[in-house]
């Protein structure tokens, strides 16, 4: 049920249908909007494209929008792709993308809630002025900093901009559930916030406040002012290039490197039974994090079957130096949030692991090994968690795998 850092789904392999008229499908043509983001990975020109590829094609998806054309021809599987799909985007069978359906329904069966955990032993932790060094309420304060601004950023890409680009209905219901565990994780912060009685305003304006935090904050923004701009479209090349690339930013870097210095410090506390409430948070918001981001590595890869043409030498180079710097930086917010060792961890473990994670995002979606030397996990307790399936909750406070099972009462 649970699919904590699964090898990604094995791409459907159908060729991409040829254009179709008819299911209120004819469109206007687009054009490429002249901005892009500010970061340093380039996308490569329209014109220095159709050299390669003088086929190419301008024509942007369906919406779901347009107007029903009594009597059309009925949706075929092989009218389905994961982009610039021109079929009925409100039918959701024939499923094409059967990972995307399962995704869907395993995130259903794993629904939590954050008032459904006990925090008063953290409460009663932080009360207490010798329950906790300044150390580790700093890195407390500036990981619910990061990560309580971090979840509406990544809700607002999605519903936002990538929900527009991805014409699939089996992968939007994905989306829109994700979307809602975008919003429990907000809560969750809040929640932990509130109960620990910390100052609101202080944590919220962390990443605009706190240079590690805004860091992470700032690089993922181009990538997503972009795809959310009203004009963006995509159907040529270069705009699928560019919204390929923005979907690594936000699913393998974002979700798949930036989370993970701030969830191996959570959970640290409550590997030494400190902070346990907060800990079980984050051991459920990892849960969510893990199939979002195994999700966006399934479509990335599904995008890359359908589009080899994408998938470039100079593209992929492009993808390699986007991780590597985000890499550096999530190291870099490492080494500010613990200058002295803490909880059995110090920031050169960091380096070690953040190396270790990016090698294996690499994998995942395609790309030569980052660090070649980086084969070792300094965190090996962190795989044990991913891998927990029905086994009891890592703190043995409650069953992880949850179910919304109860019955319901019409009264
Ligand atoms: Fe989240
Ligand atoms: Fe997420």
């Amino acid at each position: 049920m649970l699919e904590w850092d699964d090898a990604p789904a094995k791409p459907s392999h159908q060729p991409a249908p040829p254009p179709r008229a008819g299911n209120g499908a004819h469109r206007s043509l687009h054009t490429v909007p002249a901005s892009g983001p500010a970061a340093t990975v380039r996308v490569p020109a329209a014109d220095e494209f159709k050299l390669t590829h003088p086929q190419a094609h301008v024509e942007s998806g369906a919406t779901g929008l347009e107007s029903l054309e009594m009597g059309a021809r009925r949706i075929q599987v092989d009218d389905k792709k994961i982009i610039n799909c021109r079929a009925d985007l409100n039918q959701l069978v024939p499923f094409k993308y059967e990972w995307a359906w399962k995704k869907y329904l395993d995130a259903c069966n794993n629904h939590w809630m954050p008032q459904e955990i006990n925090m008063s032993a953290d409460i009663a932790l932080w009360q207490d002025p010798n329950g906790l060094t300044e150390d580790e309420r700093t890195i407390i304060k500036r990981s619910l900093g990061f990560f309580s601004t971090a979840d509406s950023l990544v809700a607002n890409n999605l519903v936002l901009a990538v929900y527009r680009h991805l014409t699939n209905p089996e992968c939007r219901q994905y989306l829109l559930r994700q979307a809602f565990e975008e919003a429990i994780h907000t809560h969750a912060y809040q929640y932990c916030i509130e109960s620990l009685g910390l100052d609101e305003a202080e944590v919220f304006n962390m990443y605009r406040e706190i240079p590690s935090i805004h860091d992470k904050a700032a690089w993922s923004l181009p990538f997503t002012q972009s795809m959310a701009d009203p004009d963006f479209h995509t159907g040529t090349p270069e705009t699928d290039q560019r919204l390929l690339r923005d979907l690594i930013a936000f699913y393998v870097v974002f979700e798949g490197i930036f989370f993970y210095v701030g969830f191996v410090q959570l959970l640290s506390f409550g590997r030494r039974n400190k902070m346990v409430g907060v800990s079980e948070q984050i051991q459920y918001i990892m849960r969510d994090e893990s199939m979002h981001m195994n999700f966006g590595i399934d479509v990335i890869n599904q995008i890359k079957v359908e589009n080899p043409h994408l998938w470039t030498a100079k593209f992929q180079q492009e993808v390699s130096d986007m991780l590597r710097e985000a890499t550096e930086l999530e190291i870099r917010y490492a080494h500010d949030t613990m200058p002295r060792g803490v909880l059995g961890l110090n920031a050169s473990m960091f380096n070690e692991y953040m190396k270790f994670i990016a090698n294996r995002r690499c994998a995942q979606i395609g790309i030569k090994a980052l660090y070649p030397g980086a084969t070792e996990n300094p965190f090996p307790w962190m795989s044990e968690v991913m891998d927990l399936k029905k086994e009891k909750n890592f703190f043995e406070t409650r069953v992880t795998e949850y179910q919304t099972g109860g019955a319901l009462t019409w009264d």
